[in-house]
């Protein structure tokens, strides 16, 4: 099966081979496998590629795009160049006049906005909904995997396009462009790019070993937060799982160019951010602090951070991370109900750094896990020196430190 990587490369994934090894080892009596932080849906694909049913939730539906993709059959790729065609030859019949609040103007201009959405919209009239008023955005947790192959190859297209105004740093893309130097693709730009991608991804789709899904492990991929996972009590076998990371990555930002194809309106981006756990924004309202009462450890590094000299420590950056072990707490809590006893419950995390003092995220984890009611089994630590990663993202984080080698940590749990 070809890695998550070359089905999208923008999005912080664990290796295939990790999760595939975890999955044999489980017990064939496991048949649905649990991913609350789903991703690019390295743990959906897997264990349906391992014939086992799985359940993949993901707040951020770009990403529930992007895993529902790697769950289409591989025979359906011999249909995939003429549907391309198809898509093509409507896309040019019937030219769209986008609206002033489509997010695709931050980086484009007006016609060439128009013609990338007329692609969207044949698209989304022919392979999901008839009614061209409704938007994608509202319809992802329903889509098929066929159709969420033709957004991933909307995305490409864009992320293509958009590379004058991409950094190295993956989460991160230049907005708010000069009208006058905004991009200007032609259709023929466009719809080559497009039928590029569809290649591509065709390749891919051919070389998946996904043949089924088998009727009775059924695999689905919902949008959904893990504070509020629409699971029955005890009805997961296992649970492989990468948290969100405790370092202000904004999926949201990373992903805009995904969810502006999706229609996603600017004024809907501050809620979509203030629902991620992780991402830099802190929502108004009170923060609740009762949880660390059982969380001594997480109690002590908000009160390190809390005491750090620097600015903003005591204000902003204490709410940030009172906010991500809040919202992680809220998670592991729902993860516990949901597994069923003595269910594996993995979960792969990476430590991090605030100015010197190091996030023990494995430990914080741990503990959380365990007054949530999971019990502790075994863990794993391995050091990540070779590869950036996302210690060493905010290239300020240097002032306080020399060297930034982030320790990955497996963590296995069993449900209670
Ligand atoms: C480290 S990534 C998981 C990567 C995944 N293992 C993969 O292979 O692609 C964490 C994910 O958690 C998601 N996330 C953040 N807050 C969430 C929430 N409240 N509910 C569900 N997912 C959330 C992010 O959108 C992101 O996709």
């Amino acid at each position: 099966m070809p890695a998550s990587a070359a089905w999208y490369g923008y999005y912080a994934g664990y290796a295939d081979n990790f999760v595939a090894d975890i999955v044999a080892a489980l017990p064939v009596s496991a048949e649905t496998i649990m991913d609350p932080w789903n991703g690019s849906g390295t743990t959906t694909a897997i264990a349906t590629a391992a014939s086992r049913g799985s359940r993949g939730f993901d707040i951020n539906p770009a990403a529930v795009v992007i895993a529902t993709a790697r769950l289409l059959r591989s025979d359906v790729a011999g249909s995939m160049a003429s549907l391309t065609e198809e898509l093509l030859s409507s896309a040019s019949a019937n030219p769209d006049f986008p609206v002033d609040s489509d997010l695709l103007h931050s980086w484009f201009s007006p016609q060439s906005v128009g013609l990338i959405r007329s692609l969207e919209r044949r698209a989304f009239q022919l392979l999901v909904n008839a009614d061209a008023r409704d938007r994608a955005i509202d319809s992802v947790g329903d889509i098929s995997a066929l159709a969420a192959v033709v957004y991933l190859g909307l995305f490409r297209t864009i992320r293509t396009l958009l590379d004058p105004f991409l950094g190295s740093n993956p989460t991160w893309i230049r907005r708010n462009i000069n009208p006058r130097n905004r991009l200007r693709p032609s259709q023929d730009t466009i719809h080559q790019n497009f039928r590029q991608a569809m290649e591509a991804l065709t390749a891919l789709v051919e070389a998946s070993s996904q043949d089924y899904p088998d009727k009775n492990c059924p695999s689905s991929i919902a949008l959904a937060s893990s504070t509020d996972l629409p699971l029955e009590a005890s009805s997961v076998d296992a649970v492989i799982t990468s948290p969100p990371y405790c370092t202000r990555i904004d999926y949201v930002v990373a992903t805009l160019p995904e969810l502006a194809v999706l229609g996603l309106r600017a004024n809907e981006l501050k809620g979509l951010r203030d629902k991620m756990i992780g991402t830099p924004t802190i929502p108004g309202g009170k923060l609740e602090t009762d949880f660390l009462a059982d969380c001594p450890m997480s109690t002590q590094l908000l009160q390190e951070i809390t005491a750090h000299e620097s600015k903003a420590s005591n204000g902003y950056y204490r709410k940030f991370f009172l906010r991500y072990l809040r919202g992680m707490n809220e998670s592991i809590a729902e993860i516990s109900r949901v597994a069923r006893p003595g269910a594996p419950v993995v979960f792969v995390v990476q430590d991090s750094y605030y100015k010197e003092i190091r996030v023990d995220l494995a430990s914080l984890i741990g503990e959380i896990a365990e007054v949530q009611g999971l019990t502790a089994v075994a863990d794993h630590n391995f050091e990540v020196v070779a590869r950036r990663n996302y210690a060493t993202i905010n290239p300020r984080s240097r002032v306080y430190r020399e060297s930034t080698p982030a320790t990955e940590s497996v963590l296995i749990m069993a449900g209670e």
